[in-house]
């Protein structure tokens, strides 16, 4: 199990006064963590080949016919994630959690959304204290980092929680569900919505946070390949000989897009050799563009695996970073389990600031998740415990180690953490914003 070893809830979300814990939210269900493992990356043991779910690769061999005999990697990439009714995001199956496929940082400790909630109730004091203030979070699972955040603004911050507003953002239906579920059995339903990404694409611009935990680097990519007469894509074909997906370089499907990114590049600094890989992902710069365009006057915060362009594209990182997560398992082979595993690459955190500057907002700051969350004051809860005689040890020894991986520079501390701002100030910095990051 990917650097799990744990077994149970991380820790006793009833610790923090929130009342019981949903049935839904409560582990052994939901999480990942891929960028917790050296993103040098090591494939794991794949096993016998399987190709994945039939529906999907009838899909997308039938799709690959229709267009000649090949599709972008970003196209198939999107369908093995997406396909209607049986893509890996979008079935009933729950993928993260300890008995799925990966951990989140919100399903290793409820103490990352409690550290959160101070950063929603910093939002909320720049923003003047708003009557109404809505948290919009996309890609929010069954909700348990929503559920964190209210549980903890209710006990810390009640004046905070009676403003806010909070609506889940989740593409898949049975999590929207789970999420609904859960917050009416605690009695949460009342300022809680879950909503399909399409109808709250055409709601009116919120006052608050937009937020978003590990959902960047769900969107599909481009992969482009350096070679010296120009850049190359690649494509995905099916081989009879092979009998399954392969891939194949081609001309760039956008070659308008494929040079402006490399003159980008060069004037970020970045330099390419024939056989370097770039992972790019125009689908979530534009999601992130669209999230900030939809923040009327707040802040838009997102956090994930990933650098700034230069970093990401580097070093080892040139390999390419697409990996593919199943079972607590990571690979760099997308072609088999095709829509049962994760597919994923690191985040430009270059690209989606420049999309959100483009949408109108101010770079507040980028930092990482582990300063982030030093900056918040994640240990006071480990002091809490400790002070607390009926902490029995075990748990004070969970909570640790979960303190330990959300802060560890050579894991998830070292994920990114991005904030914008659209009509609301910059400066001071916000409370997760005060200590300084580690060079990235
Ligand atoms: C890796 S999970 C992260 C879940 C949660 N944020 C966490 O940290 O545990 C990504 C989630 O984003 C959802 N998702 C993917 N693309 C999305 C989109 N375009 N809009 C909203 N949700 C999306 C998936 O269904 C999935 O629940």
């Amino acid at each position: 199990m990917m650097g799990r070893g744990e077994s149970g809830d991380g820790v006793n979300r009833r610790d923090n006064g929130g009342g019981a814990v949903p049935t839904a939210i409560r582990d052994d269900d939901h999480p990942r963590t891929p960028g917790t493992t050296d993103d040098a990356g090591s494939p794991g043991t794949t096993g016998e080949p399987d190709l994945g779910n039939p529906e999907v690769v009838a899909a997308i061999r039938a799709e690959i016919d229709r267009a000649g005999g090949r599709i972008p990697f970003e196209r198939f990439m999107q369908m093995a994630l997406y396909l209607p009714g049986a893509g890996y995001y979008v079935g009933e199956r729950r993928r993260p959690g300890r008995g799925g496929d990966f951990l989140t940082a919100p399903e290793l400790h409820p103490m990352f959304g409690f550290a959160l909630a101070r950063q929603v109730a910093d939002c909320w004091e720049r923003l003047g204290h708003p009557d109404t203030f809505t948290v919009r979070e996309y890609g929010a699972g069954v909700g348990g980092l929503a559920y964190d955040i209210l549980a903890s603004l209710h006990v810390e911050r009640p004046e905070v929680a009676a403003a806010v507003r909070y609506r889940l953002v989740e593409a898949n239906p049975f999590r929207r569900e789970q999420a609904m579920a859960a917050m009416r059995e605690v009695g949460l339903a009342g300022q809680v919505e879950a909503i399909d990404p399409a109808e709250e694409a055409a709601a009116p611009p919120i006052t608050g946070l937009a937020l978003a935990n590990e959902v960047a680097d769900a969107f599909p990519v481009r992969r482009l390949v350096v070679r010296g007469d120009g850049p190359r894509e690649a494509f995905v074909a099916w081989s009879d000989a092979a009998r399954g997906f392969v891939e194949v370089e081609g001309a760039p499907a956008d070659a308008g897009y494929a040079a402006s990114l490399q003159a980008a590049l060069a004037a970020d600094g970045v330099t390419l050799a024939e056989g370097d890989r770039l992972e790019v992902s125009p689908a979530a710069a534009d999601w992130f563009g669209a999230a900030c365009r939809g923040v009327g006057r707040g802040y838009a915060l997102v956090i994930d695996y990933g650098y700034p362009a230069p970093t990401l594209f580097s070093g080892h990182r040139l390999g390419g970073t697409l990996r593919a997560y199943s079972g607590h398992t990571v690979s760099d082979d997308p072609f088999r389990l095709v829509g049962e595993q994760d597919l994923t690459a690191h985040v430009d955190f270059t690209a989606l600031e420049q999309a959100g500057r483009a949408a109108g907002a101010e770079t507040v700051g980028l930092t990482t998740q582990g300063a982030f969350l030093a900056s918040l004051g994640l240990g006071d809860w480990l002091l809490r415990l400790q002070a607390d005689p009926a902490t029995d040890p075990a748990t004070y020894y969970q909570a640790q180690s979960a303190v330990f991986r959300l802060i560890d520079p050579g894991g998830m501390g070292r994920f990114g953490v991005l904030m914008m701002a659209r009509d609301a100030p910059v400066s001071p910095p916000p409370m997760g914003f005060t200590e300084s990051p580690p060079p990235f």
